[in-house]
């Protein structure tokens, strides 16, 4: 395999790496005066109120179109609504969301474009978090240029609908600098995860499409290309309208891979790293670079320690209502008792996180979308789960196994790889996904990056809304020394480490 070490993706990757060297080198205070506000107003537009569509009168409605609406209204406020409301010292309030954000900076916006329903005239709308209503900003026939502007994508010519997640940087860059493009993508496959699963709950398949031409994309939203950008696009198909199937729906497409960049400063990664990753309208799509479908998980290792983790599935309840609820209900957890987990609530776990297919006669998608999935590893280390040794393990979903590396207590380690966060010491289990970089570049180009994130968060979606169905606590953590988790740990080098998920028992009250 060749080596891509020189690509802007990589470049991007190892700089913004933390390390204990040099963590608080730059002595870096955070400039509250310049808190970016998590939400962007449309002032002018047609306003389609969601609100009515969630009230419990309406929702046993017989009306046809009264059941769309709540059906729409429904999906957006389970993916992204709001859902709580904490007060400051200031007299103000900060809001919430069904989908977790690292910092709490929510730095994703949803768009929908209509093709023309009975429901949503052709044209753009902004989704308001903070009012729960679309705003129709750009009344006008725009799916043929989403179609071009996605190289055609066969999802397009049967669905009338479609999300678009994109970002604004700043608001999580205020905070994290350049490091912010990681967790902007993983606060992305978290909401991504909620809009697949709320998808499901109501009667829509959502598709994903993360290969487009991303300046053409930004013009039609009116973006500013200098703050904002397009992350994905989310067709829906209305599965009570001649349900189609697109088993093979193309998610992925490669970018270039930039090695001609030119020395960067801090501040520059970022927006060199995201500009790097688009692709344009003239570039030719290879989508056959590499093997995407592997029969056998990735790690084997002779005489270790192998622990099945097989799990009936987690039961949902009636017509998804547990799903529903922990979506509505689901809150970060911020401390943990130090208690042991058990075994079978963490089979339960990997099982509804890594087989969706186990869900289907409880209508849940199958075969969901993800972007490079193939490409992505789990990784375990176990403090206290009753039943399981101590210890790093492999998890291999195919053979659903856990594969002892290490054993060890790791609590102390893992308080100083997640930076002395006591959500890391305290854990029964942490789980890391990590995804062998050069290869990933050479598959999909610089835009990997994005793909890798994407799906690492979209992964943690499932477990922390799997995590708090069971009664376990959860929490994802973006800030961890990358290199020293390997070392540690014993993660073969090659796994860039993408994400951590912490579970355990949620002290009272957190
Ligand atoms: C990508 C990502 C990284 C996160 N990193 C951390 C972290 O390092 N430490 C932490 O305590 N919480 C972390 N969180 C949790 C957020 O702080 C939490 O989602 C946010 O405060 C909103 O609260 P909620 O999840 O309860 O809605 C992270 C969440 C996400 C999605």
């Amino acid at each position: 395999m060749s080596d891509f070490s020189n690509s802007i993706a990589y470049h991007y990757h190892d700089r913004t790496k933390y390390d204990p060297e040099t963590i608080n080198a730059k002595g870096r205070q955070i400039d509250w005066s310049q808190q970016p506000i998590p939400f962007k107003e449309y002032k002018i537009g047609t306003i389609f109120d969601l609100k009515p569509y969630i009230s419990d009168p309406i929702e046993n409605s017989n009306d046809p179109t009264t059941k769309e609406w709540i059906r729409l209204s429904k999906l957006l406020l389970f993916s992204y609504g709001l859902t709580a409301k904490l007060p400051t010292m200031f007299g103000s309030f900060i809001y919430l969301r069904s989908a977790p954000s690292a910092g709490g900076l929510y730095p994703a916006e949803i768009y929908l474009i209509s093709k023309g329903t009975p429901l949503l005239p052709a044209g753009i709308y902004s989704y308001q978090p903070q009012t729960h209503t679309l705003i129709l900003f750009w009344q006008d026939q725009v799916w043929q240029k989403l179609q071009i502007a996605c190289f055609r994508n066969p999802v397009l010519e049967k669905t009338e609908l479609a999300l678009i997640t994109t970002a604004i940087f700043y608001r999580s860059a205020w905070r994290y600098e350049d490091r912010a493009y990681r967790r902007i993508c993983l606060d992305t496959g978290h909401l991504l995860g909620n809009i697949e699963l709320a998808s499901s709950i109501n009667n829509y398949r959502a598709y994903f499409i993360g290969g487009f031409q991303d300046k053409m994309l930004n013009d039609l939203l009116y973006l500013d290309e200098n703050q904002e950008g397009a992350i994905t696009v989310i067709p829906l198909e209305d599965k009570f309208k001649n349900p189609s199937k697109f088993n093979q729906n193309i998610t992925a497409l490669p970018s270039k891979i930039n090695t001609n960049f030119p020395k960067l400063k801090d501040g520059e990664l970022l927006p060199c790293l995201h500009q790097s990753s688009s692709i344009s309208a003239t570039e030719i799509q290879d989508q056959t670079r590499g093997e995407n479908n592997y029969l056998e998980d990735k790690y084997n290792f002779p005489f270790c320690l192998k622990v099945s983790i097989k799990s009936q599935p987690i039961d949902w309840k009636n017509n998804l209502s547990g799903l529903e609820n922990t979506m509505l209900n689901r809150r970060s957890t911020r401390s943990y008792t130090g208690a042991n987990l058990n075994k079978n609530e963490l089979n339960a776990l990997l099982d509804f996180t890594y087989h969706p297919e186990n869900y289907l006669n409880q209508n849940l998608e199958p075969n969901p979308d993800y972007f490079s999935l193939n490409l992505i590893e789990t990784f375990m280390a176990v403090s206290g789960v009753e039943g399981l040794e101590e210890g790093c393990y492999y998890y291999a979903p195919k053979a659903q196994e856990l594969r002892q590396i290490r054993f060890k207590n790791f609590r102390r380690e893992l308080h100083y790889l997640c930076l002395g966060q006591d959500l890391g010491r305290d854990a029964g289990a942490v789980i890391f996904h990590t995804a062998d970089l050069n290869k990933a570049i050479e598959k999909y180009g610089d835009r990997a990056y994005r793909y890798l994130h994407l799906d690492a968060g979209n992964l943690g979606q499932r477990l922390n809304l799997g995590a708090i169905y069971l009664g376990l606590g959860v929490s994802g953590i973006g800030g961890f020394f990358d290199d020293q988790v390997n070392e540690v740990l014993g993660i073969p080098v090659d796994e860039a480490v993408l994400y951590i998920t912490t579970l355990g028992r949620p002290r009272q009250g957190y």
